[in-house]
């Protein structure tokens, strides 16, 4: 058991989450503001570190904004916010130039920028070449990239392995004005206490939720927790079914994950998919074929591996030359010999996993959430971008556009806000929580493990409402045991993740159990028709507005 203290940080926003949405922002603004970066594991550990395939935008001379947008409309199928898809197609281009100037790296040779020429690739559901990429590690470009000169900027102070728990609100009493986000209760992981940070604005830049899911391509840091913080604080959620589900993971190599994937850019280069005696199976079921939209290929793969009982289907790119393979692949290719796969002359064992929240916390066009002076950004925001199913390599631009977009916003309303005298009174809650150290820790593993399971058997690719049922009665008993350690003062870091990702699951079965239709990810086979309008499914905290 340790010491609980409240050391007090104060900076004018703080950002919760270190990957591209929130490291951009923090340089987008750091010139005139003072910044603090939580993040809750080592500095580049995100999504963002492991993005494979790149970020769309229109630079090719036969492409052009309207197909972007039209591609982003296919397959978001119906629920997705005109305007804001053309608001974050038409804002690609600064995009892009914001990263080369900040030194990001992509691959040359096709579309000339400023007498640079870029290869750009494609990936399914775009109709146009269009995909800015670093090899296959565009991720680990930008995140190192942004965070070389993060660290070089005076007014901005990172701090590695510290929780956010909840957001610090306040509201006058008996005032008209709005509740206010005033800071955030901090977990130290190093010292193991919790510590408070005032700040003028909040943002929320936590990513998704997909380690919900037992087989997921994203890592541990995904819980989905600034989704559950917002949703604690009174904000709205809004269309949390629909989980994509990536089609070509690397067939499980353990539970824990994350599954290894293989780009959606090895299809845009021509890989196929196969059945164990190589017959291709996408070609019956969309013209597209292969590159056909994510949430068509993953529910043929899981048709396949059901109908014809078998672990996985294959992918084959075995017809492309070797050093094709090598030079546009090097990161998988070596990845995979480690797993005795040759890319150049093996077929690849591949299954879907569960890899992107395309719902999540409401936000404006600047990025503001619910609650005054509370921004979400990334993955953790639903925006209208991406409806039903999000096109491959928008979520990176979508994190660029709105940092830029919050940022708009946070330096004209600013230089008008001031810091709060001294902070609410501390909620007892927090206030009395002692650290157990290993309590209960095998019961802790025991309840993610039941979560990740239940949502990846009864809230999957496929669903139906017997098994929807039964996930929601799973996940609120597990919540209410969760709730009721939380609330006896029980406190640890596994602890702090698993009231989040019961909250989350919570929530995307929620929304699951209300659409009662088929669209884009969600998949009932109960309704296998579109309803004839497409509402997003909105979710109303108890505390909303108040
Ligand atoms: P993240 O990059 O996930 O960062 C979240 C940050 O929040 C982390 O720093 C984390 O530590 C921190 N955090 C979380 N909770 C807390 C807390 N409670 N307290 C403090 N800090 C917290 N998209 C594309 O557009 N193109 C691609 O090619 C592509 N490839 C992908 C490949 C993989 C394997 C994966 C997993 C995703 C891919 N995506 C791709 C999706 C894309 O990478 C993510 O949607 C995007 O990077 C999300 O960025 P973000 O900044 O919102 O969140
Ligand atoms: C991939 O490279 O296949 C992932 C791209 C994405 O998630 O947008």
């Amino acid at each position: 058991m340790n010491k609980i203290s409240f050391p007090d940080y104060k900076c004018d926003v703080l950002i919760i989450g270190s990957g591209v949405a929130g490291l951009s922002l923090a340089l987008r603004l750091a010139d005139n503001y003072k910044i603090i970066v939580l993040t809750k594991s080592k500095l580049n550990e995100s999504s963002t570190l492991y993005a494979q395939g790149g970020i769309a935008a229109v630079f090719d001379k036969k492409d052009s904004i309207n197909y972007h947008i039209k591609d982003t409309l296919i397959s978001g199928n119906g629920l997705c916010d005109k305007e804001v898809v053309s608001f974050i197609i038409k804002n690609a281009e600064s995009c892009i130039h914001w990263l080369i100037n900040n030194g990001v790296s992509f691959d040359t040779n096709s579309t000339k920028i400023k007498n640079k020429s870029y290869h750009l690739a494609k990936e399914g559901g775009h109709s146009h070449r269009r995909i800015f990429h670093n090899a296959d590690c565009t991720g680990r470009e930008i995140e190192n990239t942004l965070i070389k000169k993060v660290l070089q900027h005076n007014n901005i102070s990172i701090f590695e392995y510290s929780i956010a728990i909840d957001l610090i609100t306040f509201k006058k009493f008996n005032s008209l004005i709005p509740r206010r986000a005033v800071g955030a209760w901090v977990w130290n992981c190093n010292k193991k206490q919790i510590e408070s940070y005032h700040a003028k604005a909040i943002v929320l830049a936590t990513g998704g939720a997909s380690r919900v899911y037992q087989y997921t391509t994203n890592p541990e840091i995904a819980s989905g927790d600034g989704i559950a913080i917002a949703w604690r604080a009174g904000c709205r959620v809004a269309n949390l079914e629909f989980n994509q589900f990536h089609p070509t993971c690397l067939l499980y190599t353990h539970e824990e994950g994350p599954n290894f994937l293989l780009t959606e850019a090895l299809r845009g280069e021509g890989a196929w998919l196969v059945r164990p005696d190589r017959s291709r199976f996408m070609l019956s079921i969309d013209k597209r074929a292969e590159l056909a939209t994510r949430d068509i290929v993953s529910r043929a793969i899981d048709y396949e591996i059901k109908n014809n009982n078998i672990d996985c289907v294959y992918l084959d790119i075995t017809h492309k030359s070797e050093q094709f393979i090598r030079t546009h692949f090097p990161i998988i290719y070596n990845k995979l010999l480690n797993f005795g796969f040759d890319l150049t002359k093996d077929i690849i064992p591949v299954v879907p996993a569960a890899h992107y929240t395309c719902g999540g916390v409401i936000v404006d066009k600047l990025g503001r959430t619910d609650i005054n002076g509370l921004y979400a950004i990334g993955e953790i925001s639903y925006t209208g971008l991406h409806g039903a199913n999000r096109l491959a390599s928008n979520s990176l631009l979508e994190c660029l556009v709105y940092a830029w977009s919050a940022s708009k916003s946070l330096m004209k309303t600013l230089p008008s806000i001031n810091y709060f005298g001294s902070l609410p009174v501390y909620d007892n809650k927090i206030n009395n929580k002692k650290y157990h150290l290993n309590v209960n820790e095998l019961e802790l593993n025991s309840y993610i493990s039941k979560i990740r399971k239940s949502m990846w058997n009864h809230v999957g690719i496929v669903r139906n409402i017997k098994s929807l049922k039964h996930a929601k009665n799973e996940i609120n008993l597990l919540k209410k045991e969760i709730d009721k350690y939380y609330n006896n003062n029980y406190f640890s870091e596994k602890l702090l993740k698993i009231r989040n990702m019961s909250q989350v699951a919570k929530l995307i079965i929620h929304s699951a159990i209300k659409r009662k239709e088929s669209r884009g990810l969600h998949y009932v086979q109960e309704y296998p028709d579109l309803l004839s309008r497409a509402i997003p499914t909105i979710l109303i905290p108890n505390n909303y507005k108040k």
